[in-house]
């Protein structure tokens, strides 16, 4: 199983604060958001992950993450992804990487309490994906279950949702991916679509889909960045996260600090 975090896009929603940087890499609480998403994959023991970024903001990745884990064992790539085509263009443009095997893409500003390593490990085929309830899921792809929890439909952000389940931004596929991805055609908005990639999957009769308990923050407006951040204070987050993601950003400071001292 491979890693993949989609941490391009131009982040309009977010402006200015992503007029000057990524936003990926917009603080939350006392760390870039990228290390949440960064944290759900290596919890769950990936440890091969490719990162795609935006090319404005490239170098900013590469000189936060791109030494980060040396001596951990642990793989991050890069990829830069040049507009913005699509959630579903990520398995497209990580085909090389994927090298044939099966992939968990989540998505750079989503954040997440629960751990996945049940679900990444017991992953065999076809797709796996999650819902959650919210009270606004007309702001997500969304998902309708049956009374005995099989899925009806799956639409991108209904006017009139027919649930209140959204699925939040982390997607597991095997090998087919790439190629399910190659078969899509851009929507109305010219994006290759994640939840066409679901359909695809469901038509096929092989997305699972499950429902997630723990906090769940889409971080694309103002408000749940910032709603975002103070969860991650109140319920100490970064505290909780992997031990060596925690050793590695500590090692990552001192290094920092000691080049900051030298430059004196
Ligand atoms: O957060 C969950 C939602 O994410 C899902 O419920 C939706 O089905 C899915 O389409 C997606 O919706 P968003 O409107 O939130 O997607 P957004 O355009 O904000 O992109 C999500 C992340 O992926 C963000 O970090 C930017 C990055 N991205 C997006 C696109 C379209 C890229 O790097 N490249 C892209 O081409």
């Amino acid at each position: 199983m491979k890693g993949i975090i989609l941490a391009g896009g131009t982040g309009t929603r977010l402006l200015p604060l992503t007029a000057i940087t990524s936003k990926q890499l917009l603080p939350i609480y006392d760390r870039p958001l990228i290390f949440y998403p960064l944290n759900t994959l290596l919890k769950a023991g990936i440890k091969d992950i490719l990162v795609i970024v935006s090319p404005d903001h490239s170098g900013n990745f590469l000189n936060l993450l791109g030494s980060l884990f040396r001596g951990f064992g642990i793989n991050i790539s890069f990829i830069v992804q040049k507009s913005p085509r699509g959630v579903a263009e990520a398995f497209i443009l990580a085909e090389d990487f994927l090298d044939g095997e099966s992939s968990t893409l989540v998505l750079g500003d989503n954040i997440f309490e629960d751990d996945f390593t049940e679900a990444i490990q017991t992953f065999s085929e076809g797709g796996r994906i999650f819902a959650k309830e919210v009270p606004d899921p007309e702001r997500f792809g969304v998902v309708e279950f049956t009374s005995d929890h099989s899925v009806l439909s799956i639409e991108e952000k209904p006017e009139h949702p027919k649930s209140s389940f959204a699925i939040p931004g982390l997607y597991i596929f095997d090998h087919t991916v790439v190629d399910a991805a190659k078969s899509l055609l851009p929507s109305s908005r010219g994006e290759l679509e994640i939840t066409d990639l679901h359909r695809y999957y469901l038509e096929k009769r092989s997305l699972d889909v499950r429902v997630i308990d723990g906090a769940w923050f889409d971080t694309g407006t103002h408000e749940s960045l910032f709603l975002a951040s103070a969860y991650a204070r109140e319920h100490r987050l970064g505290e909780r996260f992997h031990p060596m993601v925690n050793d590695a950003l500590r090692e990552f400071n001192m290094e920092f600090k000691k080049i900051v001292s030298l430059k004196k």
